[in-house]
């Protein structure tokens, strides 16, 4: 199975992306493992500190089962790096054309932000077919995402920003979502206190309020 495949079929068992915001490995690795207890398995690690690329290389190296990305990649070189280090997917908050055909080109899944048609429509003239659609819900949230999905019929959306344990039903109730993104199920009070079974028990709710919004 290459990597989109891989990608697909978990998606299609818990489409949820959590963030983790990490300045710590141990800390980025314990929390991985806890959404993976959880039954979420594709972990976006943020671009957002010093250390974060480290904190996503190590979870890429002292896990199993995982499917790890980097988010908040914003130019060439940090795809480049966080490729080069163990990245199985990026995520950029918007669309700069560089560095969705640097991904493209090296067959990288690759989540462009979009928020308006306009972006949506150069998104798909450079070829992708998945895009994030952020932030979810200041651009308009489920309405505007039906609104997009009308004319753009073979594109498909992973909503993040704003996204949480009260609307991802309503999310992912839309066809075109591939899965939703976000920080809700990461709260920095429970990794700081070192409460990793609540993060897990965030998971597991994810997993399930999914679960019966796609039954
Ligand atoms: C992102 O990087 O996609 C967003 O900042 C996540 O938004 P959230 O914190 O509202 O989930």
């Amino acid at each position: 199975m290459n990597i989109e495949q891989q990608l697909e079929t978990q998606l299609a068992k818990a489409p949820v992306v959590p963030l983790i915001g990490a300045s710590d490995p141990a800390v980025a690795v314990k929390t991985a493992n806890a959404l993976s207890a959880g039954g979420l398995r594709i972990i976006e690690v943020v671009l957002r500190t010093d250390e974060a690329v480290d904190c996503m290389e190590a979870i890429v190296k002292e896990t199993s089962g995982l499917i790890v990305g980097a988010g908040t990649v914003l130019t060439v070189e940090q795809a480049e790096e966080v490729i080069s280090r163990g990245a199985q997917f990026v995520v950029s908050p918007g669309l700069v054309d560089e560095v969705a055909e640097y991904c493209l080109e090296r067959s990288v899944p690759m989540f462009a932000g979009t928020m308006t048609a306009g972006e949506v429509q150069r998104a798909y003239a450079l070829g992708l077919r998945t895009v994030k659609f952020f932030p979810a819900s200041l651009a308009g949230g489920v309405p505007m995402l039906k609104a997009l999905s009308s004319v753009f019929r073979d594109m498909r959306f992973m909503p993040t920003g704003g996204v949480s344990a009260d609307n991802l039903g309503e999310f992912l109730a839309v066809p075109s979502v591939i899965a939703c993104g976000g920080s809700w199920l990461t709260p920095a009070a429970e990794i700081e206190a070192g409460n990793f079974e609540a993060i897990t028990n965030l998971a597991r709710a994810a997993v399930t309020a999914a679960s019966a919004a796609r039954p």
